[in-house]
C-alpha cells in the first residue's frame, strides 16, 4: 500500500510515533508529512524527537512536488494524526494551499481511504458539523480516545489501543492491542 502520515500540531505526538513504529517500509510505501505546527508539538511531547524508519519518505509542506498532490497518484490511506481542529476545518472546507491540505483533498475526491484522528476535547457545534461534513464525503473520524478494558498500564500501551484501531481500519493486520473476548495464548 501506499501510506500518507500527516503530522499535525495536536497533542498527542505520540500517536503519530507509535503509528509510524507499526507501519513496516519493507511491506508498504510511506509518506510523511508535518504541519508547520507539528514540530513544535513534538519538540514539547517526544524528548528524542519523531523517528522515522529507514525508508519512510518524508515532505516539504510548502512543496507540491510529491506524488499524492495529484489524483493521478494519490495514496491507498492518509492518516492525520493526531488531527488539530484547525487541519480538520481546512480539509472539509476544501483548503488546499499546502500539501498536507492538498493529498486530503486528492484522497478524498479519489475515494481513497482519509482517517482523522482528532484529539480535542470538548467539541463545539464548528467541530462536530466539519465532521460530519467530512464523513459525509467518505473520511472516517477515529478520535484519540483510548480503551481501558485491555488492561493498559502505560502510555504507551494506553496510545496503543487508539493505534490499534488505526490500523484496523487501514486494512493493517496487526496485535498492537488486546481485543476484546479474544482468548489469550
Ligand atoms: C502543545 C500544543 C498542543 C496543542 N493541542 C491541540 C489540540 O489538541 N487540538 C487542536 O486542535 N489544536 C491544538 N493546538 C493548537 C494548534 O497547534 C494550532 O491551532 C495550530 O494552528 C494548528 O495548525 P495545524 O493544523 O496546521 O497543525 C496545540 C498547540 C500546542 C502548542
Amino acid at each position: 500500500m501506499k501510506i500518507l502520515v500527516a503530522i499535525t500540531g495536536a497533542t498527542g505526538a505520540l500517536y503519530a510515533q507509535r503509528l509510524l513504529d507499526n507501519l513496516n517500509p519493507a511491506e508498504h510505501e510511506i509518506h510523511v508529512v508535518l504541519s508547520s505546527y507539528a514540530q513544535q508539538v513534538i519538540a514539547v511531547e517526544l524528548p528524542d524527537g519523531l523517528k522515522l524508519r529507514p525508508g519512510v519518505q518524508t515532505h516539504n509542506l510548502k512543496s507540491m512536488n510529491a506524488p499524492f498532490a495529484s489524483g493521478s497518484n494519490p495514496p491507498d490511506v492518509m492518516v492525520v494524526v493526531p488531527c488539530t481542529m484547525g487541519t480538520m476545518g481546512r480539509i472539509a472546507h476544501g483548503y488546499s494551499e499546502d500539501v498536507l491540505l492538498r493529498a486530503a483533498d486528492v484522497t478524498l475526491k479519489e475515494k481513497r481511504k482519509l482517517i482523522l484522528v482528532p484529539r480535542e476535547t470538548p467539541f463545539s457545534l464548528i467541530h462536530i458539523k466539519n465532521m460530519e461534513l467530512l464523513i459525509l464525503a467518505g473520511a472516517t473520524i477515529l478520535p484519540a480516545n483510548p480503551s481501558f478494558y485491555t488492561g493498559a498500564d502505560t502510555a504507551q500501551k494506553i496510545v496503543d489501543t487508539v493505534v490499534a484501531r488505526v490500523l484496523d481500519h487501514m486494512g493493517i493486520p496487526n496485535q498492537l492491542a488486546p481485543r476484546w473476548a479474544e482468548e489469550k495464548e
